[in-house]
């Protein structure tokens, strides 16, 4: 059997965007980041609010100038040839960027077209578009007079018009119901399957990547702080398991504590209530904890072992450097 051969679709060097801020002051959203895309995968890019995640998909699709670095898309630098870029990716933007004068229908044929559809096939595809994300009874009606999610459902059938090379997802999902998460799924892996399509993709629900990625890249404060499988990053928490715990308030001297116990290996607090333990042994460690909270007085609102999940390995990597700000 011929291998597949597994090539960059797209290489990053040493991307960096410094933003002025309206009192003057510089802003570094995007650090000097460096990775490489492979032609065919889904790749995920995951980090907390105001990252520079969706900073680093404009440079990334020509549409901002980064402040330093190289981005070589196909061999070809992306600075040079911004207009060959661009016409190989689709986008879904974070924010809404439909033309809001034109209908839904119009705003998927003209796209199609501007990237070389004849108007028949444009025309086709929309309608078959259309009636997949639930919009056929609107295709004629503007896009001002559409919800959020109608307008989200629209901004993704836009980016698979054309059969992009790369698709950029920016947290595609937000906004959407479980129902149309599925159908955006389902047009993603197909189009992955059937094209060899590459994906970058943005989101908060980590259950999104953990399903469908075959690399998870943890981005915080501008820089990548681990990039490889699910299972890679796996290796990276402290255990397998993990115990987390929801109380009344929670304080420095409990979490101290916990820390302090045999087979606890390290602590995480989640928020000013919650707290993750990683552990070996749950079951001993589930008995002393109850006893330390029981016998601290502390009101016990939940608690709860499992696997570690994406979830525990995004909060992980990047809650010290929350903590620490
Ligand atoms: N045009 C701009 N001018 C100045 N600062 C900006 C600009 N755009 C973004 N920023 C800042 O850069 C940082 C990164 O923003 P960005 O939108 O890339 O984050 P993000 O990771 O996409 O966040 P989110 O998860 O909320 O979408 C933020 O601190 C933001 O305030
Ligand atoms: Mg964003």
């Amino acid at each position: 059997m011929k291998e597949k051969k597994i090539e960059a679709i797209l290489e990053v060097k040493n991307l960096k965007k410094v933003y002025m801020k309206n009192d003057g002051e510089p802003h570094v959203a995007v650090n000097g980041i460096s990775f490489e895309l492979m032609k065919g995968e889904i790749f995920s890019f995951l980090g907390p609010n105001g990252a520079g995640k969706s900073t680093t998909i404009n440079m990334l699709t020509a549409q901002l100038t980064p402040t330093d670095g190289e981005i070589v898309f196909q061999g070809q630098s992306l600075k040079d040839n911004p207009i060959f870029a661009k016409s190989k990716v689709g986008v879904v933007a974070q924010h809404n960027n439909l033309d809001r004068g034109l209908t839904a229908r119009e705003n998927l044929i003209y796209h199609g077209q501007y990237f070389g559809m004849s108007e028949g096939d444009a025309a086709k595809k929309a309608d078959e578009l259309l009636a997949s994300f639930g919009l056929t009874d609107w295709g004629n009606d503007y896009v001002k007079s559409f919800s959020g999610g109608m307008a989200q459902r629209l901004k993704i059938a836009r980016a698979i018009m054309h059969q992009p090379e790369i698709l950029f997802l920016d947290e595609p999902t937000t906004g959407l119901d479980p129902a149309y998460r599925e159908i955006l799924w389902q047009h993603v892996l197909k189009l992955n399957k059937e094209y060899n399509t590459t994906v970058f993709l943005t989101t908060h629900y980590m259950e999104e990547p953990e399903r469908f990625s075959d690399r998870v890249a943890i981005y915080n404060k501008g820089a990548i702080k681990a990039l490889g499988t699910v299972e890679e990053l796996r290796k990276k928490v402290p255990s397998q398991t993990i115990i987390t715990i929801v109380l009344d308030a929670l304080n420095e001297d409990v979490v101290k504590e916990v820390k302090s116990l045999a087979d606890v290996k390290d602590v995480s607090v989640k928020d000013e209530k919650t707290f993750v333990v990683y552990v070996d042994n749950s079951q001993k460690v589930i008995n002393e904890l109850l006893a330390l909270i029981d016998k601290k007085g502390l009101a016990l609102e939940s608690i709860n072992l499992s696997a570690t999940t994406l979830d525990d390995i995004f909060i992980h990597l990047t809650t010290n450097d929350i903590k620490n700000d």
